[in-house]
This record gives C-alpha cells, sequence and structure tokens, in this order.
C-alpha cells in the first residue's frame, strides 16, 4: 500500500519497504487507486524472480505472490492473519504461517478452471477484467503434474474445468463432460471420497489431510459423543469424526454434495439446505461443531445457533482471515474464545491463506 499526495494506491506485485514505479490501473475511487509495480527501484530482501513467464504486471492474475520467495509469503500471510484478527477480532494470535508440501509452493491444484482465448487457446483470466492471458508453453506451474492438460483447441470464451489427476480425473468444457469420469475419486484421512466433478473439494493435494488433522487435534472428540459438519460438502469432516465413535449431522447447501456425503460417511446424517435454516430445526445440545462455511464466514445468526447448544469445542476453518476476524469477535461477545489457531498455507504464490482455530466457552 502507497500513499500519493494522501490517496491509498494499492499496489500489486510489489513488496512492503520497496521503491517502484507504479502504473495506475484503476482510479475511480474518490478515497483509493489500485497499481501495479511495473519497475522495481529498490527491491527488498525475498523478492525473486517469478517462476512463471505470464506471473507479473499485467500478466495472470491467478498468482499475486510469485515475486516473494515462499518464507516471505508466509510472513506477509502471518502479518494480515494476525492483523485481522486484532483488528475485527480483538484476538492476538501469535503464531506462524506453516507450510504444506510440496516444498516448491508449485503443482498443488487439482482443481483448474481455464478460459479460452480469442485464438481458441486455453489461458487464465487477468486480475480484475475479462481479458484472458494464454498460458505459458509449460502450462500453468500451479497445476498438479498428474492433471491432464487438455490439449487442441476450443470455442473462444469457453471455460475448460479440470479436476482430479492421475487415473482420477476429468475435463468438463461450459459444464460438459468431455474427458474422464463424472465422479473423481479422492484418498483422504484414511478413507475413499467420491465427489462430483463439478462439485467442491479442496484444492491443494495435501488441504484435505491438513484440514482434517488439524480439526480433530484441536477437537480431540471422545467416543460418544456428538458433532455437527456445517457447510459439510461430501462429508470431509464428518467422516474422520464417525471413525471416531461420533455421532454426526451435516448439513450443506448442494444436493449434489449431500448425496455424495450420504454415500461416503453412510452412518452420518446430512440435509440438504442452509445452515442458518437448518440447524435451528436440530434437537438438543451437540458437543462438537465444525464449521467450514465459504469466504463470508458465519455471521451472527449461525453463531447464535450454534452456542446455544452450548458445544464443548468449536473448529472454526476459514479462507478469509477477515471473516474469521469477525465471527472470533461475535464468538467472543457470546463466551466462546480462540483456544488455538493455526494458518496453513495451501494457496502458495497467491496471498490466500487457511486457518483452523479451536474454540471453546
Ligand atoms: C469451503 S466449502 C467446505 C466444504 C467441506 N467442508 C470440505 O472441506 O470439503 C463450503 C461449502 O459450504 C456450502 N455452502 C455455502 N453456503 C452455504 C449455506 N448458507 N448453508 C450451507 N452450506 C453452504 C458450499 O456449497 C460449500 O460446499
Amino acid at each position: 500500500m502507497a500513499r500519493v499526495d494522501g490517496k491509498v494506491v494499492f499496489v500489486r506485485h510489489a513488496l512492503p519497504g520497496e521503491v517502484v514505479e507504479v502504473s495506475i490501473t484503476e482510479d475511480t475511487h474518490e478515497r483509493y487507486a489500485r497499481g501495479d509495480a511495473v519497475r522495481v527501484l529498490e527491491a527488498a530482501a525475498g523478492r525473486v524472480r517469478p517462476p512463471c513467464p505470464v506471473a507479473g504486471p499485467g500478466g495472470c492474475g491467478g498468482c499475486d505472490l510469485q515475486h516473494a520467495d515462499l518464507p516471505l509469503q508466509r510472513e506477509l500471510k502471518r502479518q494480515i492473519v494476525a492483523e485481522q484478527l486484532l483488528r475485527l477480532g480483538s484476538y492476538e494470535w501469535i503464531g506462524d504461517v506453516e507450510s504444506v508440501p510440496p516444498a516448491s509452493g508449485l503443482g498443488w491444484r487439482t482443481r483448474m478452471r481455464y478460459q479460452v482465448t480469442m485464438g481458441g487457446r486455453l489461458g487464465l483470466r487477468a486480475h480484475r477484467s475479462h481479458e484472458v492471458v494464454e498460458l505459458p508453453e509449460q502450462g500453468c506451474l500451479l497445476a498438479h503434474p498428474d492433471q491432464p492438460v487438455p490439449g487442441g483447441t476450443y470455442e473462444p470464451g469457453s471455460e475448460v474445468v479440470v479436476a482430479g489427476r492421475g487415473r482420477s480425473s476429468a475435463v468438463l468444457v461450459d459444464g460438459e463432460l468431455v474427458e474422464g469420469a463424472g465422479t473423481i475419486v479422492e484418498q483422504a484421512a484414511g478413507r475413499t471420497w467420491r465427489v462430483s466433478a463439478k462439485g467442491f473439494w479442496q484444492v491443494h493435494e495435501a488441504a484435505a489431510d491438513t484440514l482434517v488433522d488439524a480439526v480433530m487435534a484441536g477437537l480431540d472428540p471422545r467416543r460418544g459423543e456428538t458433532a455437527w459438519d456445517l457447510y459439510c460438502g461430501v462429508g470431509l469432516f464428518a467422516g474422520p469424526l464417525v471413525d471416531a465413535g461420533v455421532s454426526v449431522r451435516g448439513v450443506e447447501l448442494s444436493r449434489g454434495a449431500v448425496r455424495e456425503a450420504t454415500r461416503n460417511v453412510p452412518k452420518a446424517k446430512f440435509e440438504a439446505g442452509r445452515v442458518e435454516q437448518v440447524v435451528r430445526r436440530w434437537p438438543g445440545r451437540v458437543d462438537l461443531v465444525v464449521c467450514d462455511p465459504p469466504r463470508d464466514g458465519v455471521g451472527k445468526a449461525v453463531v447464535e445457533q450454534v452456542v446455544r447448544r452450548e458445544p464443548r469445542r468449536i473448529a472454526y476453518v476459514a479462507c478469509d482471515p477477515a471473516a474469521l476476524g469477525r465471527d472470533v469477535g461475535t464468538f467472543a461477545a457470546a463466551g466462546y474464545t480462540v483456544r488455538s489457531l493455526r494458518a496453513f498455507d495451501i494457496f502458495p504464490m497467491t496471498h490466500h491463506v487457511e486457518c483452523v482455530a479451536i474454540l471453546e466457552a
């Protein structure tokens, strides 16, 4: 972030403390503008040459941190998590963002969403733009090496999704399956999972195991307890809880995901619907709660529903530290405070970071 004559400028591809020449890319707001660092005059320690030739100013919008080495990427994310939790949740976090293999920070994406250029080639969107940047010769460096790379040409403007990897993968063009099977088989948490090629599964190859381990260690479930898996997808957290002898109910918006969750974890009870509407109908108290909401977080209504059932512990899996900070503040006002918080680098080369917070009364 820089200031020019008192106006804030958000600068992509710069690092804190650097002196850079900025090209203004958007100046439509009174209080702030956006820019891109097109020339580095004084580089920060930790600046590196991006491994991908289309990362950087005016390039692909997917990776916004390739110009920093991985320790610096994690330090920047640590600062963001700490700042958001303090500012929005009044919680002082002392910890580091944990690295997750592969150590290169490349080749981890098991789901790719390509756009097709006007020339019919595969590309990825530029930042805050409909423009499509053609993939370099070696493809996207974040894509898992065992993912099929769709060849040939496509209808300009179409979307090509590649889900899964190796023998269990699929290619969809504008939502239609053109290669592979409609169901992807994944292995995680000592179980086999079936997930629709169109459905949600953790994108980083090690994310499912990493998050399950953090949630299970934090909740420390006891045989005979009850649990809720909120925003359950295909039942990723319900499965290991059932395996630990816990009786689980799950809720998820997508009907397809609920059908898959029921097949993946037959011993748990799943319901399709909005968390905020469904849990109010569930009876009695609950011992453990897992929340893994989308970026907006859970919000006040869900916090109220959860604390009313007096759970022993809550595991909150969050992909947006700001939403987590806000919800941590709401939980604290309702008597539940953070017992531990871990942050994981499951989106290396991008500014994204995943947290697992464990709360208790
Ligand atoms: C971050 S994903 C987590 C899925 C699952 N826990 C996993 O790790 O595979 C969030 C899920 O919440 C679901 N969702 C979004 N809004 C919802 C709502 N209001 N009520 C229930 N589920 C919702 C989405 O369909 C998505 O599957």
